[in-house]
């Protein structure tokens, strides 16, 4: 099989997001879908290894913000690659409580909120069918792409997304730093000061790869 072809799947960027009074949860994903439209029904792909999976189960309410092309990097950078067991991901961004979930409002497009349906198992991942009860239209930014986020912020997936890579890193002659945490690659020396441009990490996690 050849699954390099799987990068050529579009997609947009989000984050999802659940909670209650005690707890707040949230990643990014791109695997966001639309099922049906006069009853409107969504559907998601959460790892199961996702904080955010855990909650949402309890719940069985999402919402999910659509990312615009001026959101700020280090949203990415704290909802994609850490996890809400460990940190409050909401308290440096614009949030609100709408409809008792925490919904992230930062440079976003606007937002959708759903109940869970159902769940299906996927072996790693689990796919969330979604109802939706309320969405709002924020503002006429452009929403971001997958392609974007890769082509123009030069952003990688965490081993959690559905859609991973390992990187094909061949016989170049330049040197090449991997960051340990998101997996950027940069190209060239790297100064002492180096910070990584998707998750903010220092060089010590920066490893050469060749
Ligand atoms: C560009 C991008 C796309 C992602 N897409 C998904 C996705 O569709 N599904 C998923 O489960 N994780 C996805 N992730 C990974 C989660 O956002 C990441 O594992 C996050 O740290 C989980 O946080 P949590 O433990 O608070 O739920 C994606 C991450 C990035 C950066």
């Amino acid at each position: 099989m050849d699954k390099t072809i799987l990068r050529d799947i579009t997609y947009g960027m989000y984050i999802v997001s659940s909670g209650n009074d005690e707890i707040k949860a949230g990643c990014i994903i791109n695997t966001l879908t639309q099922i049906t439209s006069d009853n409107p029904i969504v559907t998601i792909s959460l790892n199961k290894n996702n904080y955010t999976n855990q909650i949402i189960k309890q719940t069985k309410k999402v919402a999910i913000s659509i990312l615009s092309e001026k959101v700020n990097p280090n949203l990415i950078a704290t909802f994609g690659f850490k996890s809400s067991s460990e940190i409050d991901k909401f308290t440096d961004f614009k949030y609100e409580d709408i409809n008792g979930i925490p919904v992230i409002l930062d440079e976003v497009v606007g937002y959708i909120i759903g109940d869970v349906l159902d769940i299906i198992d996927c072996e790693t991942h689990d796919i969330f069918i979604i109802k939706l009860t309320d969405s709002k239209k924020l503002s006429n930014l452009k929403p971001m792409t997958y392609t974007y986020y890769h082509e123009v912020i030069k952003g990688k997936a965490p081993k959690n997304a559905p859609t991973y890579v390992e990187e094909d890193i061949v016989n170049t002659k330049e040197e090449i730093y991997v960051c340990d945490v998101c997996g950027y690659v940069h190209k060239g020396p790297l100064p002492d000061n180096f910070v990584c441009p998707i998750c903010g990490v220092d060089v010590s996690h920066f490893k050469a790869k060749n």
